[in-house]
């Protein structure tokens, strides 16, 4: 259930993925239940990166300030969000597939479409960044799931928080578990 929650919960990235991505506001609109499958619209916006920051990751320089993030999900296994940026699209999918009844495996696909071929040599470039850059985020989202989400019922719902008490209302209609 928790793997579930942070999968669905779109504005975990300002604290969980702070560092080194700099997410500092993140805004929704457009959220649509659908069934199986709500969709939402996410502006996220960063800050600048250091120096320091981006000679240790180069990949953050080809990421935007201002990410136009369109979000798809398919209940159970599957979140996706498109990205366009200055260098092309980018399509990334975080997929959720239980192993065991007390353990969830995840992995994440990454697919670029390039502008030009400069933006493709430059994504090529910057490969082993990127594909780290995801070691890091399945770390944090891993040392998130000790912390966050706690099993108690919550007294208010905030309104960001709808979209997870939503997936694990379909969790539990799927289950057959009564609330
Ligand atoms: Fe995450």
């Amino acid at each position: 259930m928790k793997c579930l929650k942070i999968n669905y919960d779109f504005n975990h990235a300002i604290a969980t993925h702070r560092e080194p991505f700099k997410f500092d506001r993140i805004k929704v609109d457009n959220y649509q239940e659908n069934g199986f499958y709500p969709t939402l619209h996410q502006t996220a916006i960063r800050v600048n990166n250091s120096w320091q920051e981006i000679i240790n990751n180069p990949a953050l320089l080809v990421a935007p300030r201002t990410l136009d993030n369109h979000f798809e999900y398919s209940f159970p296994s599957t979140s996706s969000l498109i990205t366009p940026t200055a260098f092309g699209e980018l399509a990334q999918f975080f997929i959720l597939y239980p192993e065991t009844e007390r353990s969830t495996r995840t992995f994440v696909l990454l697919y670029i479409k390039p502008k030009n071929k400069f933006s493709h040599f430059l994504f090529l470039l910057l490969k082993s960044y990127w594909l780290k850059s995801y070691d890091l985020v399945v770390e944090q989202d891993a040392h998130a799931l000790k912390t966050l989400y706690p099993e108690q019922k919550p007294k208010i719902r905030l309104p960001r928080e709808e979209i997870m008490f939503y997936a694990e209302k379909l969790y539990r209609e799927w289950n057959g578990i009564q609330f």
